[in-house]
């Protein structure tokens, strides 16, 4: 819609100024701070950390952008602007209102999708308060992870290329053309000349976003699907008095002060075990295939040489008596991971019913004793506490 009157704005409003502004310095600061923080390596312990802090700046100020972009977009929809300058140069007017609303819907899918995938992950870079690590209606979940990471990249690119355009255009009007464009944007007051003007309508961003849409889908499309899975060989299954029905073996480490957990899920373990007993009520040796952890968002990471080592040592073993405890049971034993051998305690309840027992233990370990990220002497990325979890059910061989 469209319309002169003498008392239509000549110039943006201040508060639109301001959210323009505000925007723009949030945005020219986000984007290479993306950029940078991606490209950057991680191989020393300050490194790492220096990455991780550019991602929580990148992350918690694009969480702020999005806040702020709501608002202002709320804001143009329900208040008057000034029209096109040149209204007679309809392809240019046209190209600069495409470019205002793909920055507008840049402006909300970029970190929407950021947020979301952020959400989807566990582990690296924290958002700072007061804004959330979670999303409602977001799980954690690598494919989802995945799809918003896809549209994260494709969006911050649409978002650059229009930015050029859109930088370009105000530069052009402000020196080629020396016209009031730049200046009607800027704060005080200007000659501007008085033109027709304009209530945002909801057609012209929907029509936008769909073109937006449409190709960012194609790209992921072309450009997406699931990274391939790194090749494990699986471990034998072990003759044993009670075999493991199901079960879950997982761990929980300190990233940056937030609690990032992850399981494994190849792993068997032989267990003999006499419920009658009074004193060693058997023995259990469980062998866990070091491939098979799944960490949050540093999974790959966590396979390098100076943490598990995967290549090197693909498994660890965790051999022990099992003894009875005033409230329970313990498997007092030694712990072979990364080619070290030491001692680990791991109490446990277990419950019997019939030939099923059902058991459950929790422990911590310090990392350091393994030589697990032995580059992080100190607690600043990763605490030296790693805590490890078991549940499994099994039955009593006939
Ligand atoms: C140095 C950077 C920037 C310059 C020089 C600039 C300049 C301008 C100017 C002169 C206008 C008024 C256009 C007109 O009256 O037709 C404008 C509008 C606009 N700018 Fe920017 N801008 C910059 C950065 C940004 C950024 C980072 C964003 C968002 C990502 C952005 C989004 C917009 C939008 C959406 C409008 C249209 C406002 C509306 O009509 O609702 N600008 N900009
Ligand atoms: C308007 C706001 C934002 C813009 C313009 C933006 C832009 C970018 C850009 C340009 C990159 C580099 C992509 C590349 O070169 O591969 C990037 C990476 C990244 N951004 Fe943002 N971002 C924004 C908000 C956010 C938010 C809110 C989050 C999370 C809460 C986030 C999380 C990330 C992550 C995790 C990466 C690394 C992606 C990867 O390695 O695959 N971003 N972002």
């Amino acid at each position: 819609m469209s319309a002169t009157s003498i008392t239509a704005p000549t110039t943006y409003g201040t508060v639109t100024k301001v959210f323009h502004w505000l925007t723009a310095a949030l945005i020219l600061a986000i984007i290479p701070l993306g950029i940078i923080a991606t490209d950057m390596g991680f191989e020393t312990n300050e490194q790492l950390a220096r990455k991780a802090q550019l991602f929580t700046i990148h992350k918690t100020l694009g969480v702020a952008v999005f806040v702020v972009a709501l608002l202002r977009i709320l804001w143009a929809v329900s208040h008057a602007k000034p029209g096109p300058l040149h209204p007679e140069r309809r392809a240019e007017t046209l190209l600069a209102e495409t470019v205002h609303w793909l920055l507008y819907a840049s402006l909300v899918i970029t970190p929407l999708s950021g947020w979301i995938g952020h959400a989807a992950t566990t582990g690296f870079a924290p958002i700072w308060w007061p804004f959330s690590q979670s999303l409602p209606f977001v799980p954690k979940d690598d494919g989802v992870a995945h799809l918003a990471e896809s549209v994260h990249w494709v969006f911050g690119k649409v978002m650059i290329a229009t930015l050029l355009l859109h930088i370009a255009g105000a530069l052009k009007h402000h020196l080629i053309d020396r016209d009031a464009t730049l200046r009607r944007m800027w704060f005080g007051r200007t000659a501007t000349p008085q033109v027709g003007y304009h209530r945002t309508t909801i057609a012209a961003p929907l029509a936008a976003l769909l073109i937006v849409l449409a190709g960012g889908g194609t790209a992921i499309a072309l450009g997406g699907g699931d990274a391939p899975e790194a090749e494990t060989a699986a471990l034998e299954t072990v003759a044993s008095d009670w075999t493991v029905q199901e079960g879950t073996l997982s761990i929980g480490v300190t990233q940056f002060g937030s609690t990032v957990t992850g399981s494994f899920t190849d792993w068997t373990a032989a267990i003999a075990f006499d419920p009658e007993a009074t004193d060693v009520a058997g023995e259990v040796t469980a062998t866990i295939a070091i491939g098979s952890l799944t960490l949050g968002s540093v999974t790959d990471q966590a396979m390098g040489a100076d943490f598990f080592d995967a290549a090197t040592h693909p498994t660890a073993t965790f051999t022990a008596p099992i003894t009875r405890t005033a409230d329970g049971y313990v498997a007092d034993g030694t712990l072979t991971l990364k080619g070290q051998t030491a001692p680990l305690s791991l109490p446990f309840t277990l419950t019997l019913d019939g030939d099923t027992a059902t058991m459950q233990g929790q422990t911590t370990l310090d990392r350091l004793t393994w030589g697990i990220g032995q580059t992080m002497a100190d607690e600043t990325n990763l605490g030296f506490g790693v805590t490890v979890e078991i549940a499994l059910t099994a039955t009593r061989a006939p």
